[in-house]
């Protein structure tokens, strides 16, 4: 009798164990933050396209990332989506949109009204909502942008493989050096 009360404890510590760590990962699968999306316009202002800071919107503008959104407007993209036993368009099916707008479902209340969704797979899907780190004061001193949201990468290709992944219905694979060598966008 003792040693099924003993058991009992055992396994219902266990069960609640089980469910807090779901409850965890939960939590950071939906990354909600409470920092806002603003949107590309936001972003660039008048700093992120000039020479000496990098042109970091003139080569976004350029790669297939500014380009995501039209993707899924496509026929192509509706065969795809009706394929995978969603119903078209693929631009109302949020597992589309997920990867080719921020890498994870669309949550309104993370957006400020400037975020266009129009735009694609941009700055913030990759460096995090800008709300709070977008103020010239903030930007300028790294640890305290990444206090207010910035988010950085010790490996980048641990963010690729967010979207680049078989769960991709067009996966073609992912090589990092090649794909970021398109994409790099660092500070002179
Ligand atoms: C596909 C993901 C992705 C997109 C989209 C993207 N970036 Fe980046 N960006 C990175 C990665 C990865 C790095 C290098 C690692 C780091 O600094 O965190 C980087 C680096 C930077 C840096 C350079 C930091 C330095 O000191 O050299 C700036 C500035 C920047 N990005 C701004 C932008 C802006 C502005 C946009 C939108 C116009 C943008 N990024 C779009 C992933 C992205
Ligand atoms: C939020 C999701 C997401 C993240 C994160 C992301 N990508 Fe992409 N990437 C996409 C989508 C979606 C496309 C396809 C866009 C299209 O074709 O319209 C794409 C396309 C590309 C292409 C063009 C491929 C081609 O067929 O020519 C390159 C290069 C690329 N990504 C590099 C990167 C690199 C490097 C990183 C990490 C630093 C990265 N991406 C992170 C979603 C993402
Ligand atoms: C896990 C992230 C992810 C999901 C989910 C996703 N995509 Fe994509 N999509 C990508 C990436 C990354 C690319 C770039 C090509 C590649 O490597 O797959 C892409 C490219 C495309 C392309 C261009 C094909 C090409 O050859 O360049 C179409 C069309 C497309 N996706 C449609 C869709 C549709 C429709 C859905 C929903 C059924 C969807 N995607 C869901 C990440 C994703």
């Amino acid at each position: 009798m003792k040693f099924l009360k003993v058991r009992t404890y055992i396994i219902s510590t266990l069960i609640i164990a089980v469910f807090l760590l779901l409850s965890a990962f939960d939590f950071t699968a939906n990354e909600f933050t409470g920092y806002k999306y603003v949107g590309v316009t936001k972003c660039v202002g008048a700093c992120h396209k000039t020479e000496s800071q990098g042109r970091q919107f003139e080569i976004w503008k350029n790669s297939e990332h500014a380009n995501a959104w039209e993707t899924l407007g496509t026929e192509e993209a509706d065969k795809i989506a009706r394929e995978k036993g969603f119903n078209p368009p693929a631009t109302d099916v949020p597992e589309c949109v997920r990867c080719h707008v921020l890498g994870k479902i669309i949550n309104p209340e993370e957006l400020r009204n400037t975020f266009d969704k129009t735009e694609g797979v941009q700055c913030e899907s990759c460096h995090g909502p800008g709300s709070d780190y977008m103020k010239m004061s903030i930007m300028k001193d790294s640890p305290k942008s990444i206090e207010n949201g910035l988010l950085v990468y010790e490996h980048y290709e641990e963010l690729c493989i967010k979207c680049h992944n078989e769960e991709s219905p067009t996966f073609k694979g992912f090589e990092f050096d090649s794909y970021w060598s398109k994409i790099s966008h660092q500070k002179p």
